[in-house]
């Protein structure tokens, strides 16, 4: 079967959006058998039984729906025994009380092709979700609740959380998703790392942190509900470990197991950033490092990544791509050595399985760095796990009476006590990877005639061009002004300059000097680009930009053009961060070094800009101008591409 994929792109400035179409076809099985799922010192039990579960992360909304079940498939294939999800507050009620669940944001399709594929799923309902998705997956209307605060034992947020909560809640149940319904959701989160921030609300957060809880199980789901980075998750709530390496944790209660619900396969993309890396051997390090110590449950964040679609990205600073490095790569494909090497892994792992869940492990000293894990069941069923975590030297160790050499930095299992049957630096599994070639401004098509369309573009003006532009007093904060509708916003200003004034005097070296929280900033001076600046990190996203400017009689004209690049999405009050120019707006190096301060003037505001009405940023658009004369390097330009490509269906092999 030849899948194709068609890939629009539309470029505009730091702007990227891309949409992808797959189709396919996968038969799968349903399965609907009602399941009770509770949870004990070692495991989760499904129907009484404890469970070994090996979970990975898909976040619906960053694939497309055609993608989803090659997705899972892929994922059952690598091993994977779970789904995990956040749900995404804003996706689903853009809109305070119109709700979105078609398309991208068909959770419910989504979880019904998991539990088609014999898969289970973990609901990461947040609502807020952190995820590098934009403000942390709450709608921006929430900001505008009089009175609200974030998180914090607040009636009004508390209020709306509880409303999307118990929203979502009935939805599952309706559609019988719960596995004490028969249908896949085995478990559910509320709130997201909330522990590791939550000193910035004083006692306040204790309280919220109670009510979440209380809240949450109130809602009857019949699974059990899990607070990740919460060491004071009250019970029955589960609290989870996020990190690279969860080896170490430990449960809040000695009646809680040992879950972890984060392993970072890799790291999100920012921009101007390298791309993340995180070796395999390294990642299986982790996950064999916590089975061996008592863990039961371990979810890969991400297993596939996928893309931030539209202005979905959280920020600042994150990429369009939120491929993560992980197992399944941003366009559907397996990472190879990552994808097989850790379904060797989980291949050894669950031969382990009978002695894992029959008791708590009993470790041992092999030497200094050196250790031994050893699982038992009464009826002599052995597993054990060889760890030597020196970073430096390969050892060889002694074991029940046989010799093992134990390259630094790695596990050996041995689901029988005696044989290894894989090791955590030992790759056995391919290596080829599929590969994408890429292509300059002006090509059209490539020799395979991969590509359907060329470069076309269109202007966008600059300045005020609609008619909806406000005037206004002094400058304004940009999120509460355009409610994130779009990513741009203008800050204009027209004045007249007389003959008479002092500061035409030569001699004078004028500046424009504009501070603004970020992100980012173009200005304009007379309707010509005079300069440009970006914040750097979500932690320095505010920018001062100083630029010469000519002063002459006559019409003298400032057009700021201030740019969000995704809003903040991760610490304490991230929702009153705030962005755009709110100021000083100045004119420097006048006449004797004077400066006047044009921050109170009367500023003309123009919330998004006119190619985003026309439909431009989504592709609806038929305005386009195409090729020949592409312009290039030039201010306030539209770009778009349409890339057809096609791919045989060979594991990991790609032809562009
Ligand atoms: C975690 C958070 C996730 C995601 C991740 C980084 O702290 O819970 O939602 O943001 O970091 O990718």
């Amino acid at each position: 079967m030849m899948k194709k994929v068609v890939i629009i792109v539309v470029l505009m400035l730091l702007s990227i959006i891309i949409t992808t179409t797959l189709s396919m076809s996968v038969s799968s099985t349903t399965t609907d058998t009602v399941a009770a799922v509770t949870y004990d010192e070692r495991a989760l039990l499904i129907n009484g039984k404890r469970r070994v579960l090996i979970s990975g992360s898909i976040h619906y909304p960053r694939s497309t729906p055609e993608m989803w079940p090659d997705l899972i498939q892929k994922s059952k294939e690598g091993g994977l025994d779970v789904i995990e999800t956040y749900v995404f507050w804003n996706l689903h009620e853009p809109v305070r009380n119109q709700f979105d669940f078609q398309g991208r944001s068909d959770l419910v399709k989504f979880i019904k092709l998991v539990g088609e594929a014999g898969l289970y799923l973990h609901l990461r309902i947040g609502p807020y979700v952190c995820a590098e998705w934009n403000y942390g997956g709450f709608p921006l209307w929430l900001h505008f609740i009089p009175g609200i605060q974030f998180r914090t034992d607040n009636q009004p947020f508390k209020m709306e959380m509880q409303r999307f909560t118990t929203k979502i809640v009935q939805l599952m149940k309706q559609e019988k998703l719960y596995a004490s319904q028969g249908g896949p959701i085995i478990l559910s989160q509320i709130e997201n790392e909330y522990g590791n921030i939550q000193s910035g609300y004083g006692s306040a957060a204790k309280s919220y942190i109670n009510w979440s809880a209380s809240m949450a199980t109130s809602l009857d789901t019949g699974v059990p509900w899990v607070m990740c980075q919460q060491a004071d998750a009250p019970d029955p709530i589960i609290n989870t470990c996020n990190g690279f390496y969860c080896d170490q944790f430990t449960p809040n209660s000695n009646k809680k197991p040992k879950m972890w619900t984060e392993n970072w396969s890799g790291w999100f993309l920012s921009f101007g950033g390298a791309v993340p890396h995180r070796p395999v051997e390294d990642l299986a390090f982790a996950v064999a490092r916590f089975f061996q110590r008592g863990g039961t449950f371990q979810n890969y964040y991400m297993y596939h990544g996928g893309t931030n679609f539209g202005r979905s990205t959280g920020g600042p600073f994150i990429a369009t791509s939120y491929d993560y490095d992980a197992p399944i790569d941003e366009y559907g494909l397996v990472r190879q050595p990552k994808w097989g090497h850790l379904k060797d892994l989980h291949k050894a792992i669950k031969l382990c399985e009978e002695a894992l869940i029959a008791t708590d492990p009993t470790s041992t000293s092999l030497g200094s760095n050196l250790e031994a894990h050893v699982y038992k069941t009464n009826s002599g069923v052995c597993a054990a796990f060889l760890a030597n975590v020196g970073t430096q030297s390969d050892a060889t160790v002694s074991f029940n009476g046989n010799s093992y050499h134990l390259p630094a930095w790695s596990v050996s299992i041995l689901p029988d006590c005696k044989t290894v049957v894989f090791n955590t630096a030992k790759v056995n599994s391919q290596v080829v990877n599929a590969k994408l070639t890429s292509h300059s401004l002006e090509e059209t098509s490539d020799s395979s005639g991969a590509f359907s369309s060329g470069w076309s573009w269109v202007d966008e003006p600059v300045g005020i061009s609609k008619s909806n532009a406000i005037t206004k007093p002094g400058l304004l904060e940009q999120i509460n002004t355009t409610a994130d509708v779009s990513d741009y916003l203008w800050y204009s200003l027209s004045t007249q300059i007389q003959g008479t004034e002092p500061f035409l005097k030569e001699g004078t070296k004028p500046v424009i000097h504009v501070e603004s929280l970020g992100h980012a900033l173009h200005a304009f001076i007379n309707g010509k680009l005079a300069g440009s600046a970006t914040g750097e990190s979500s932690s320095k996203r505010s920018l001062t930009l100083e630029t010469p400017v000519t002063l002459a009689p006559g019409k003298f004209t400032i057009d700021l053009m201030s740019l969000t690049v995704g809003l903040q999405n991760y610490g304490a009050f991230f929702d009153t961060v705030g962005a755009g120019i709110t100021g000083p707006v100045k004119l420097k190096g006048l006449q004797n070094g004077s400066t006047i301060d044009l921050s109170s003037y009367q500023w003309t505001y123009q919330i998004g800009l006119k190619g985003e009405d026309s439909g431009l940023s989504d592709g609806s658009s038929t305005q386009w101008i195409v090729l020949p004369s592409l312009p290039k390097k030039q201010p306030l330009k539209w770009y778009k591409v349409i890339i057809t490509y096609y791919f045989p269906n060979l594991l990991g092999f790609l032809q562009v």
